[in-house]
């Protein structure tokens, strides 16, 4: 018996009006941009750089307002990249409880919305040995399909995850900096980030990503 995976609870909102244009990919015509691994082959791409750590917060509290229940987000990126730093922007976007901090010492937690929302599923896939199957054995008090769930992911482990996703890699830029720009004690604290949002599946091929910055 197959059981469905993770349907959506709640009826998806109407539909954004304008499509972007040129956006549906003709049938038999060469793809605009690598496909990559995904299996639907729906792909939705955009990088946008992003200077300090703050405005990483504004990126999440931007994204967060695209968010919905059901939504997996994937964050990847090296140690310090700034993955808790923008979920904490989604935290505070989506309106949950409690501070966005790193996970050290759970593999997951959950945020309450304080509105009507969903719950923000907060998890460091680090300790999250066997993937995210294993996070149906979590116990936790919110059902993962009607929350968002957001997964700090180590850099390269982006194997066989499920076909919606919002995958959100973020890198060191090398090149210009504040350092650069000869503000020692800026550079200690702020950086160039870029983060290149990966929308896979039919959830992300009409978000405008573009939008986010
Ligand atoms: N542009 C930037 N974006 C995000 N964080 C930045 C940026 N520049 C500097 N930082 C700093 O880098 C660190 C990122 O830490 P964190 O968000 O915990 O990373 P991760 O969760 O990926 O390990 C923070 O100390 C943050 O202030
Ligand atoms: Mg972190």
């Amino acid at each position: 018996m197959e059981a469905p995976h993770h349907q959506h609870p709640v009826p998806p909102p109407p539909a954004p009006s304008g499509a972007p244009p040129g956006g549906d990919g003709a049938p038999g015509g060469l793809p605009d941009r690598p496909m990559g691994d995904s299996p639907g082959g729906v792909r939705n791409e955009r990088t946008v750089t992003v200077p300090t750590a703050e405005a990483m917060r504004e990126l999440g509290v931007r994204l967060a307002g695209r968010l919905r229940a059901g939504d997996l987000v994937l964050l990847t990126g090296e140690l310090g990249a700034g993955k808790t730093t923008l979920t904490r922007g989604l935290g505070e976007g989506l309106g949950v409880r409690g501070a966005v901090t790193s996970p050290t010492f759970v593999i997951a937690r959950v945020h309450p919305s304080l509105t009507d929302g969903p719950p923000l599923v907060h998890v460091d896939a680090y300790r999250l040995g066997g993937g995210l199957e294993e996070m149906e054995d979590l116990d936790l008090d919110v059902s993962l399909p009607e929350s968002v769930v957001v997964v700090e992911w180590g850099e390269g482990r982006v194997e066989e995850l499920t076909e919606e996703r919002l995958h959100i890699v973020i890198a060191r830029s090398t090149g210009e900096s504040a350092q650069a720009a000869g503000d020692a004690e800026q550079a200690a604290a702020d950086d160039v980030r870029t983060v290149t949002f990966h929308g896979v599946g039919e959830r992300w091929a009409r978000e405008d990503l573009a939008a986010l910055g």
